[in-house]
């Protein structure tokens, strides 16, 4: 194990702030210097009165080898603390402390690391390969179509990997019907699903295949999307009166849709990645929720409401991709809290409020060692600011605040309002509902909280169905 950063611990402003006020409290000097003997902390020039010269800090003593109080970290000592004996004593009780803390914070994030590591990579990569996904690829492969090949009407059909069946994920057209979810083998598309070999029909009334829909086509040219030898839909191009498809339509079309066809593929296989990349995230948020039984299926239901609310905002993808995994993990830093803080049932004192209103920093913490999470860093870290800027941790006020923080502060509290404690029952949805409305404005954005009713009367937040 590398040794532990003593360096980096100590150059923190939190850190330094705490020594000075103790050193003051106590009113003594100490000096802490690393196990090579540097000065990290404190002036020791003068104290202890006779020392070499540091080797490779002329003017400054060496401590290398001379008896204070060990920092111990796995089992070795990293630095020491010198000064007044008694004080000195106190405070590096208080290092080794902070040490520990923080040594368990990295070994978690190193934990937490290695999960992520190998998803990552392979999210990473399938982003570099592709970065449309299946929607876009199908939206631009039928405006070709429609540019190039005669036709009123385009669509992609491709079978859903859980149903088996086809259905239409993308169509226009001036006349365009949307089909019902076809079993392969059903109607001209099924069939060609089926049988994997593309077809021109010029007279589809006279195909018995031909399932008839609200707008009537005429002609219609269907092929196969073909992917690993596997067929996994169809696109179809069509007119509503008679046409003459010929061998050349056909060819140049299923250029086009071979074509496509790999970039679909890969984007199927990215977005299952990035399934199985959420569906992780979420593993560990539960394996955290776990410490605290009463907020069983929170996090949850905050992405539920979370992702409700942004459908409303209408955020693009990447922001909605980041809402997701910041919601999800949004409490991550309360593995910085203590047991007793954390699980206590009765009133917190004040204190114990300080140290779990610490929980968006040590999230912050915690993901600043993760790669390729930098930017759900501020959805986590402000998720406890206010509106007008009476939260916590920096007391960020209106657009101040990210956007995703500021969704996941109505999504968190009114899952608070609504949950039961063991020393208080939830409110009913629409107390909370009202609660919402009344702190709009001044805790909550009133943009995000309209949204969170709006998504409410659109039955996208149902309270029942969303507890487990
Ligand atoms: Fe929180």
């Amino acid at each position: 194990m590398a040794l532990f950063n003593l360096k980096k611990l100590l150059s923190r402003k939190d850190t330094v702030r705490l020594l000075d006020e103790l050193t003051e409290s106590l009113s003594t000097n100490v000096c802490i210097v690393s196990a090579s003997g540097v000065v990290l902390y404190g002036n020791c020039n003068g104290y202890p009165p006779v020392l070499p010269d540091h080797p490779d800090h002329p003017g400054l003593p060496d401590f290398a080898n001379m008896a204070g109080f060990p920092i111990i970290a796995d089992g070795q000592a990293v630095g020491w603390v010198h000064g007044d004996d008694r004080k000195a004593n106190a405070i590096v009780s208080v290092v080794n402390h902070m040490v520990k803390t923080e040594m368990e914070k990295k070994a978690l994030a190193t934990e937490t690391l290695d999960k992520y590591n190998e998803l990552t990579m392979l999210y990473d990569f399938v982003e570099k390969v592709n970065t449309f996904n299946v929607k876009e690829i199908a939206n631009f492969l039928i405006k070709q179509v429609l540019v190039q090949i005669r036709a009123d009407n385009a669509s992609i059909m491709l079978e859903n990997e859980t149903t088996g069946l086809l259905e239409t994920i993308a169509a226009s057209g001036t006349y365009f019907d949307p089909m019902m979810p076809l079993k392969p083998g059903t109607g001209i598309a099924g069939s060609v699903m089926l049988a994997g070999k593309a077809e021109i029909i010029n007279d589809c009334l006279s195909d018995p295949r031909y399932i008839v829909g609200r707008n009537k086509i005429s002609s219609l040219i269907c092929a196969p999307i073909k992917a690993k030898e596997k067929t996994i839909g169809v696109v179809n191009a069509s007119t509503i009166k008679p046409n003459n498809y010929t061998a050349d339509d056909l060819k140049f079309f299923s250029t086009l849709v071979t074509q496509a066809a790999f970039a679909i593929d890969n984007a199927r296989l990215y977005e299952n990645l990035k399934k199985a990349f959420i569906k992780t995230v979420n593993t560990l948020a539960e394996t955290i929720e776990k410490r605290d039984p009463y907020t069983g299926g929170h996090t949850k239901r905050v992405m539920n409401y979370s992702v409700a609310i942004a459908e409303e905002l209408g955020i693009g993808d990447k922001d909605r991709e980041r809402l997701e995994l910041a919601s999800i993990l949004h409490d991550i830093g309360k593995i910085g809290v203590s047991d007793k803080v954390l699980l206590k049932t009765s009133k917190l004192t004040d204190e114990e409020f300080d140290e779990i209103k610490k929980h968006p920093v040590y999230g912050e913490e915690i993901l600043s060692y993760i790669e390729n999470l930098d930017d759900i860093i501020p959805g986590i870290k402000s998720h406890h600011e206010r509106f007008d800027g009476k939260g916590y941790p920096e007391g960020l006020r209106g657009d101040e605040i990210d956007l995703i923080a500021r969704i996941i502060a109505v999504a968190d509290s009114f899952d608070a309002m609504t949950s039961d404690r063991p020393y208080r029952k939830g409110l009913s949805f629409d107390v909370a509902l009202g609660e919402l409305r009344k702190c709009s404005g001044t805790q909550f954005d009133s943009k995000v909280v309209d949204a969170f009713f709006e998504a409410h009367k659109n039955h996208k937040i149902k309270l029942e169905n969303d507890k487990q």
